[in-house]
């Protein structure tokens, strides 16, 4: 089994990742880490306990994190994913209480247990990456316990949140600089499963309600049902939950190496990802106009067909 921690703001779409991590044979969960950003950080910690109730897995340790991004406010999505972030579905919601820690020290915790048995673990953060570089930047020995980082998050192409720039980095791109950064020098590889590719593991509406009614299945159509709504179509991608498919199956996911700077400034392209796709790109380790950029798996495409397959088999 592949271990694995997750780091969520819970979320329709986090929460379609949840539920194939909790549920897929092949992956150890070993922790959730929850950090303001879809919504806030209290109703991410609940949403983050139903999702893993329903998934029949109250054994997760779950903490709470960084209720902030480092500099600027929270910038909920109320639009997106419902006053509740779990889209109002009026889901019976955990009374589970997270872990008396911080996600900090649950993080440093799993990771420091890890390096020492050398069964490296496989971090997944899907949301602003807060609690990540504060633990980076707090504890860089816990690294020693990652194989790598798989995270959801900016893109080559157009943002959402901007124009420019995705959700997750402009929520925090200050917080996305410090661990692409920090990841580089200690040696761990990143993949970056983007807006590129984000939108290309479809469920449809059929497939959702054909799934059973087991109470994963039952919240698995529901989050379909409702995100299918908000797009206007007879089905919904699983956003998120495509990251977590690229690490049971990084077969299904086309990447290329690229460097990859965030943008922490400028009027309209604040916590752009800047993919530097030139064909000499390469060379850009040795950048004569500024600290060299992190070199990072860059996703380009998905087989989409096979990761829904996996999704689906999993969350039923
Ligand atoms: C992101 O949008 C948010 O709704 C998701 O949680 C995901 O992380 C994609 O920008
Ligand atoms: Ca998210």
């Amino acid at each position: 089994m592949k271990p694995v921690i997750l780091d969520v703001d819970t979320g329709l779409d986090d929460a379609c990742a949840l539920l194939l991590a909790a549920r897929h044979p092949e992956l150890d969960l070993k922790a959730v880490t929850c950090v303001g950003g879809n919504v806030g950080l209290d109703d991410v910690v609940v949403n983050t306990l139903t999702v893993l109730e329903a998934a029949g897995r109250t054994d997760v340790p779950v903490a709470r994190g960084a209720a902030l991004p480092l500099l600027q406010p929270v910038r909920a999505a109320p639009h997106v994913h419902g006053v509740d972030g779990l889209g109002n579905l009026d889901w019976p919601r955990s009374s589970r209480t997270p872990g008396p820690g911080h996600a900090v020290e649950l993080l440093r915790d799993v990771l420091r247990d890890a390096a020492a048995t050398g069964e490296l673990v496989t971090l997944i953060p899907l949301a602003p990456m807060t609690n990540i570089a504060l633990l980076l930047r707090t504890y860089p020995d816990a690294a020693a316990g990652l194989r790598e980082i798989v995270f959801m998050g900016g893109a080559a192409g157009i943002g959402n949140a901007t124009a420019s720039a995705e959700f997750n980095i402009w929520t925090d791109p200050e917080a996305a600089a410090i661990v692409l950064a920090a990841a580089a020098e200690l040696g761990v590889p990143v993949t970056m499963y983007g807006l590129d590719v984000f939108y290309d593991v479809v469920i449809t509406l059929d497939q959702a309600r054909s799934l059973g009614d087991s109470p994963s299945a039952e919240l698995a159509r529901r989050l379909i049902e409702k995100r299918s709504e908000l797009y206007q179509s007879d089905g919904a991608s699983i956003g998120d939950g495509g990251a977590v498919c690229a690490v049971i199956d990084p077969a299904g996911l086309t990447t290329q190496p690229f460097p990859l700077r965030v943008e922490l400034s400028g009027t309209w392209s604040r916590g752009r990802t800047i993919v530097d796709t030139r064909d000499w790109s390469s060379d850009l380790t040795n950048d004569p106009h500024g600290p060299s950029p992190a070199v990072v798996q860059v996703a380009t495409a998905v087989d989409g067909k096979r990761y829904a397959d996996l999704w689906l088999s999993a969350v039923k």
